[in-house]
């Protein structure tokens, strides 16, 4: 099966098995190692990417329903010589990061949390971290990395 899509803005077909989990067509097919495989079963969250807008998890997604969607990577989200996602930004300056698996997933969720909830609270960003495991930080610095960007949105907004 060839299934067309767009991959951070780039025209990507695949030809293959349409069951081929969307992290595998980012990781194998791309290059686009940044997203995450740990679990593959839905439970992290590390493999979280945009689908036509919505934050997903990419080892649940098969390719095959995927034709004409647009697909966004932790990769778009800085040009790698300009600056920084802002969360990218407040997690470095927070030290949020330590083995940096789950940060990709961590970005993505919360870039679109964030984009619907500008003016969220500590517990609401807590809740909304809830499919996004880490196993090295305990999360209080990355929760105060979010509060960070928000408070800057509040301050700039
Ligand atoms: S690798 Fe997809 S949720 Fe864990
Ligand atoms: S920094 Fe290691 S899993 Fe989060």
């Amino acid at each position: 099966m060839t299934v067309t899509l767009r991959i951070n803005g780039s025209i990507c077909r695949f030809n293959g098995d349409p069951m081929t989990p969307l992290v595998n067509v980012l990781r194998h097919e791309r290059f686009l190692t940044g997203t995450k495989a740990v679990c593959r079963e839905g439970f992290c969250g590390a493999c979280t990417v945009h689908v036509d807008g919505e934050a997903v998890m990419s080892c649940l997604r098969p390719v095959g329903l995927l034709e004409g969607a647009s697909v966004t990577s932790i990769e778009a989200m800085s040009s790698g010589d300009g600056p920084l996602h802002p969360l990218q930004a407040a997690f470095e300056a927070a030290d949020a990061v330590q083995c940096g698996m789950c940060f990709p997933g961590m970005v993505m969720s919360l870039s679109h949390f964030l984009r619907d909830h500008p003016d969220a609270c500590r517990a609401d960003v807590k809740a909304a971290m809830v499919g996004n495991i880490c196993r090295c930080t305990g999360y209080e610095r990355i929760i105060d990395a979010v509060m960070d960007v928000i408070a800057g949105v509040r301050a700039h907004g």
